[in-house]
């Protein structure tokens, strides 16, 4: 039926109703039907990242990450070779607690450099794990910090200077879940593994031989055209309660999802990348771009299925419809997850709580104010540069962040390290984005302008820089990256920076 021919924008374009088919939709995404190995197959109980939850001595918590490669069946019968933490992909789930004091063995297992950062973390930059925190083959870094955050879904992942993508496709990825007590207090699903379930999305391509497919797309770099949860495709959750509340985390190098149920259920949304909404926010499709976080509850009645899916954009995501422009996915239909709900006797889920935290936003009356234009793969006509220091922050205050995506025809998104923001205004687009609650990443449709409010974590470092960038992670490792240092009023930046000074005989 020519279907080669024709250009996947148009064909998906308002297809939502396909997604009820979402058998049909696989078999058409991604026009390169031959890639596309093995993502059929019997359905396959999800897998639940193990739990970690270090070695604890009152609120000093030690933990033990090993990154090392390994083989994985992410598809069926297909043996993949990946890396992993604790194991051969993906990472386990580390569980902290506000107030904790952390360290970090982190053994680099692997024959190349890498580095690990927690992303969403407040923590001084020495402990970051960015670019300047390389952690060489068979060496071991031992970071040390306080949890400053609050209750949160956080994650980790390499950073490495221009293979942040790779490194993170390869399998390098694992959430972090923050406790506090009054979240703890709350009445939320929360027994790990049982109703309270984290799903890592991704998206891979594959060689015929069963190996990931490496190479970057012109303009696209590593976007895939299968999508994987908890590291597999086809996964299959059978639920033993009615009510289950999914963390969701967007560990792809490039794709935005559109998550959605499919018979369009109502879910509630209870958290944002940093932390619990005020109260929870009932909605029937949500956008997750790279890096983000959402917790979701989904009620289900007992026996029943239904189907966890990314639906295409029906706007696109902003990105214009034509030959000329390069196809970002954002109309792809996903099935993502079956589910089948609990048995008959599961007890009726509780009322839900009207309010999950206390509302505050930071107070950015007289804030600095700051401009951040995202083009191709720059920031303010620069790319990133180690040894360039993009802002000097000399206050423990909030600033007002003014970002910009200058594309008209690419998505970009934001992300800042170090920090939590609200999204105050968002502009230039009409695209609709759900952009409730403290945030340290957001969504940016081509000409979108968000006004973020952001609180820092203060400790000041001359330094140690933290960075600011596009989470597609193509776009990063392409340049578009910032670094910011935070220092003491009137106090400047060091010369040399990171692992720089030290190798410039500096002390830190
Ligand atoms: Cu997810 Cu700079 O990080
Ligand atoms: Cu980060
Ligand atoms: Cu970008």
């Amino acid at each position: 039926m020519g279907l080669p021919e024709l250009n996947r924008r148009t064909f998906f374009k308002g297809a939502g109703a396909l997604a009820a088919t979402a058998v049909g939709a696989q078999l058409l995404v991604g026009c390169n039907a031959s890639k596309v190995r093995g993502y059929g197959g019997s359905p396959r109980a999800l897998p639940i990242p193990p739990v970690e939850l270090g070695v604890r001595e009152g609120n000093k918590v030690h933990f033990t990450l090993v990154a090392q490669a390994g083989d994985t069946q992410i598809l069926p019968d297909v043996t993949t070779h990946t890396w992993g933490f604790n194991g051969t992909h993906l990472g386990p789930t580390l569980v902290m607690k506000s107030g904790d004091e952390v360290s970090v063995d982190v053994t680099n297992g692997l024959d190349e450099m890498t580095t690990v950062h927690w992303h969403g973390m407040k923590l001084p930059a020495v402990a970051d794990g960015g670019p300047h925190s390389p952690i060489g083959a068979g060496q071991v870094w031992s970071p040390e910090w306080t949890v400053a955050n609050e209750a949160a879904t956080l994650w980790y992942h390499p950073h490495t200077h221009g293979l942040t993508g790779l490194h993170a496709y390869r399998g390098l990825a694992g959430m972090i879940i923050v406790e506090d007590e009054a979240a703890t207090a709350l009445d939320l699903p929360q027994d790990y593994g049982v109703d309270d379930i984290p799903l890592v999305l991704m998206d891979h391509r594959f060689l015929e031989d069963g190996s990931l497919d490496e190479e970057d797309l012109p303009d696209l770099g590593l976007l895939g055209d299968t999508p994987t949860v908890n590291g597999i495709t086809n996964a299959h959750f059978a639920a033993s309660t009615r009510r289950v509340r999914f963390r969701l985390l967007n560990g792809s190098n490039m794709r935005f999802f559109n998550m959605a149920f499919s018979d369009g259920r109502q879910f509630q949304v209870i958290a944002s990348d940093t932390g619990l909404l005020d109260s929870p926010y009932e909605m029937s499709n949500l956008a997750i771009g790279p890096g983000e976080r959402w917790e979701i509850l989904v009620d289900l009645e007992p026996g029943e299925d239904v189907t966890l899916e990314s639906v295409g954009f029906a706007d696109n995501f902003g990105v214009p419809d034509d030959e000329f422009v390069p196809d970002f996915g954002m109309g792809d239909s996903f099935q993502l997850l079956t589910i089948t709900g609990p048995a008959e006797d599961a007890a009726t889920a509780p009322a839900l709580p009207g309010l999950l935290v206390k509302s505050t936003v930071p107070d950015i009356i007289d804030a600095p104010e700051r401009s951040f234009v995202l083009n191709t793969f720059s920031i303010n006509d620069q790319q990133m540069d180690m040894q360039r220091v993009d802002v000097i922050i000399d206050h423990a205050e909030p600033e007002i962040w003014k970002v910009t995506n200058d594309n008209s025809d690419w998505p970009h998104n934001f992300h800042i390290h170090d920090a939590r923001f609200k999204v105050v205004s968002f502009e230039g687009t009409d695209v609709e984005l759900f952009n409730e609650g403290w945030k340290d990443t957001v969504g940016l449709p081509p000409g979108a302008t968000a006004t973020l409010a952001v609180e820092f974590g203060h400790y000041p470092d001359p330094t140690w820089p933290y960075m600011y960038h596009c989470h597609m992670l193509y776009h990063e490792d392409q340049g578009m990256m910032g670094q910011f240092v935070i220092v003491n009023p009137g106090d400047k930046p060091a010369v040399h920076l990171g692992s720089g000074a030290a190798a410039a005989g500096h002390e830190h």
